[in-house]
């Protein structure tokens, strides 16, 4: 992945039988390789559109926003018919069969694309407000037109209008700010789940790893922590999270580090308390707001869990919060999290699970929040 907004973009060229149109990278990653793509009127039929999906080319949506919107939920709806049930019948593993069938799914409703020119949307009208769209791509968009997958587009713009507004967040008793790139706690029962360990953490000297918009910094620091250290890997969501540090007015007890990876931006130092809401996916992240999401074959979970035991104080705890959402992937992200925990000498002292509606995939989940204490230590 490039994470610097001036390299050029690799751009895939589509022809869109009305010319060649470009499709930037970070896009590209989203929609898989395909060559052609047909310009379509919003208002054409959302079954004759998801049909000429399923045949694994682009679909390029030109008119009425909310045209396109309902053609995106349609298609979305339909999704596993986008894929012929055979499709991967070669592939004997069942579990690899379902990933494989799962990402070409995925791939194909991304392949719902509409224009983009510069920092416009030219065959779209009456989009919500989109000032400042290109600020959160992760590159600097090509010259001239060039296709927005919908799916991301929509993902952006609902961004956008959370950073414009702020997200509400009952647990910490105020608003969040949002930036670009940073990941975004819509969920307010995720970040919760940490309200359960109060006891814990009142009093205490508490380490946020990967602390993003500072949701559970501030939260603790709420919850009467006596100290907050705060860090993360991107230096967005470092900015984010001193910004909402100070919105809470909680500048004299959390402190946001500047960003570095794992332990590095805390050499030396021990807690009471580290908490962990870690990437729950396992793979490639593909955008820097994906840092936040995937973690490729979950090393950065089984370092951290490597280097929590020197980081405890005696009596000290990590909760690590992780969702089974890449089981529909074939993964096993539970089984792996609690066998790397005994690697690392730590045991589950008590876990707190919820379920939900996986916002990512679609399907159910549940999200974990796992109590781990140095083995040796009892619970
Ligand atoms: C799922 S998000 C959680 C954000 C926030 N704590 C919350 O609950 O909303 C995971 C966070 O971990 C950060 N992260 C990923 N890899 C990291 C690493 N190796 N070191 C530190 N932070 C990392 C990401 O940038 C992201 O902000």
């Amino acid at each position: 992945m490039t994470t610097t907004g001036d390299t050029p973009p690799a751009v895939t060229t589509v022809d869109t039988g009305d010319g060649a149109s470009s499709l930037p990278g970070e896009f590209a990653t989203f929609t898989g390789p395909f060559v052609r793509a047909t310009i379509h009127g919003a208002r054409e039929s959302p079954k004759a559109i998801h049909a000429q999906l399923a045949t694994g080319e682009g679909v390029i949506l030109r008119g009425e926003f909310r045209y396109v919107d309902a053609v995106y939920r349609y298609c979305q709806r339909f999704d596993r018919e986008l894929v012929p049930s055979d499709y991967f019948a070669a592939i004997e593993d069942q579990r690899e069969r379902r990933a494989a069938f799962t990402r070409e799914r995925r791939q194909r409703l991304h392949r719902l694309l509409v224009e983009a020119h510069d920092h416009c949307l030219p065959n779209l009208s009456d989009a919500p407000a989109y000032d400042g769209l290109t600020d959160w791509f992760d590159l600097r968009p090509p010259a001239g037109p060039y296709l927005i997958p919908y799916r991301r587009l929509q993902r952006i713009l609902t961004d956008m209008e959370r950073a414009r507004e702020g997200i509400a967040m009952e647990p910490i008793g105020s608003s969040l700010a949002i930036r670009p790139h940073v990941y975004v706690p819509t969920d307010q029962s995720v970040p919760a789940m940490y309200v359960r360990y109060a006891a814990l953490i009142d009093g205490r000297d508490v380490l946020d790893m990967g602390t993003g918009t500072g949701v559970l910094a501030v939260l603790a620091a709420k919850l009467g922590a006596r100290s907050v250290v705060a860090t993360d890997i991107s230096p967005e969501a470092v900015a984010n999270a001193r910004e909402n540090v100070e919105r809470a007015g909680l500048q004299d007890v959390v402190q946001v580090r500047d960003a570095a990876p794992l332990f590095d931006a805390t050499p030396g130092e021990a807690f009471d308390v580290v908490m962990f809401n870690v990437p729950w996916l396992d793979g490639e992240p593909q955008t820097r707001y994906d840092v936040a999401r995937y973690d490729p074959g979950f090393r950065t979970l089984g370092a951290f869990l490597d280097g929590c035991p020197a980081r405890l104080r005696p009596g000290g705890v990590a909760l690590v919060q992780l969702s089974d959402i890449a089981r529909a992937d074939g993964g096993d992200p539970v089984g792996l999290l609690q066998a790397r925990a005994a690697q690392a000498g730590l045991q589950v002292a008590s876990t707190e699970a919820i379920q939900r509606r996986s916002r990512t995939a679609g399907g159910q989940e549940t999200v974990f929040v796992f109590e781990l204490r140095p083995a040796a230590s009892g619970a």
